[in-house]
């Protein structure tokens, strides 16, 4: 099979090449690198067996010709390429929105054009401001005013829903979405915000890990190769056109308490500093106080059950992020 992967040199895009290409599938990338890196996939070209099945385009999205010829060459597409990250939203504000908005549509009419299955990376964010949990994906949904631009990331990627339920509806597209909340592991970087990495990084270089608000707010995390696992499966299934998923994990803990445990997983001498929202994002910015997954629907029909606990996961990346380190 040929699966293309836009974003495919980001995070969670080369964890995806790396399971398809394991499983003997011929891999197509395109990324433009604003967020993601060729390290992420060097190991890939340096096996020759994937090298020969794995080809990589620097280019973006938002190019209709590079794109149309890789829809049409491949037999499935999972949609990853978007502006990612609080801190990366607020610092390209325009660019976000063109990227997530635009691109998506590029793929969703390549995608319908070519007849091909599409799996779309949506976000936990679209929920919003919610309090309750689990949040399900019949959830209301609650956001701040415009002028608080942390909301844009959250209305393109509803957008994105919108755009692909409505090829789902109008023209039978088979297209599956997946809101995604916090993933982590190996190769995600913290320079635009993403909490364990950047809380990590903090404590192996003996830094204040600082964290934002009063530290009360709470997460869950999903580790990499379980999300990989449920895409693989959801883009092949027929019952998931037209559906929205949840994909998360289950074990809720405070910022705080994240921050206290990577102090003593890493035997670190660092400090927790809390930081108010406004020193680190300015007055435009807005923080969820909660957000846990219900994973009753996708459990349901493909029997996603995210089994790897987060000190596994929080091992993982330390171990990853020490040679990192190592080597530079
Ligand atoms: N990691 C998470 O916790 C998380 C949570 C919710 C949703 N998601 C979604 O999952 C997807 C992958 O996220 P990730 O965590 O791997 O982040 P990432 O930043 O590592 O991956 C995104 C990739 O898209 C690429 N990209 C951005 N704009 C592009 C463009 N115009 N053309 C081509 N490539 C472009 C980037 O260079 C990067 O490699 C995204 O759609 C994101 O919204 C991730």
């Amino acid at each position: 099979m040929r699966v293309l992967i836009t974003g495919g040199a980001g995070f969670i895009g080369s964890h995806l090449a790396d399971a398809y290409l394991e499983n003997g599938d011929e891999v197509y990338i395109i990324d433009d690198l604003s967020t993601g890196s060729l390290d992420n996939i060097a190991h890939l070209k340096e096996k020759g067996a994937y090298r020969k099945r794995l080809f990589v385009h620097i280019d973006s999205i938002l190019n209709r010709d590079i794109m149309m010829e890789l829809v049409g060459t491949c037999d499935v597409v999972h949609h990853l390429a978007a502006a990612v990250g609080v801190e990366f939203i607020l610092d390209h504000p325009m660019e976000s929105i063109k990227t997530n908005i635009q691109g998506t549509e590029i793929v969703l009419d390549l995608c319908n054009k070519f007849k091909k299955r599409v799996l779309i990376a949506s976000t936990s964010e679209v929920y919003g401001k919610h309090t309750h949990a689990p949040l399900v994906e019949t959830d209301n949904i609650i956001y701040g005013p415009s002028s608080k631009f942390r909301w844009s990331y959250a209305a393109s990627k509803l957008m994105d829903e919108f755009m692909s339920l409505a090829y789902f509806r109008t023209t039978g597209l088979k297209v599956t979405i997946a809101r995604l909340f916090n993933t982590v592991g190996p190769r995600q970087t913290g320079a635009y915000g993403m909490v364990i990495p950047r809380f990590i990084g903090q404590a192996l270089k003996h830094e204040p890990l600082t964290v934002y608000g009063d530290g009360l707010q709470t997460r869950t995390f999903t580790y990499v190769k379980d999300v990989v696992w449920a895409f693989m499966r959801l883009v092949e299934n027929d019952a998931a056109f037209g559906e929205v998923f949840n994909i998360g994990g289950i074990e809720e803990i405070s910022m705080a308490d994240l921050a206290r445990r990577i102090v003593a997983a890493t035997n670190s001498s660092s400090e927790i500093q809390l930081i108010p929202y406004e020193k680190a994002f300015g007055k435009d910015f807005e923080d969820m106080q909660r957000r846990v997954p219900g994973i009753d629907k996708i459990g349901k029909l493909i029997g996603f059950d995210p089994q790897t606990p987060l000190d596994a996961i929080l091992a993982k990346v330390i171990s990853s992020m020490r040679k990192r380190t190592d080597t530079i």
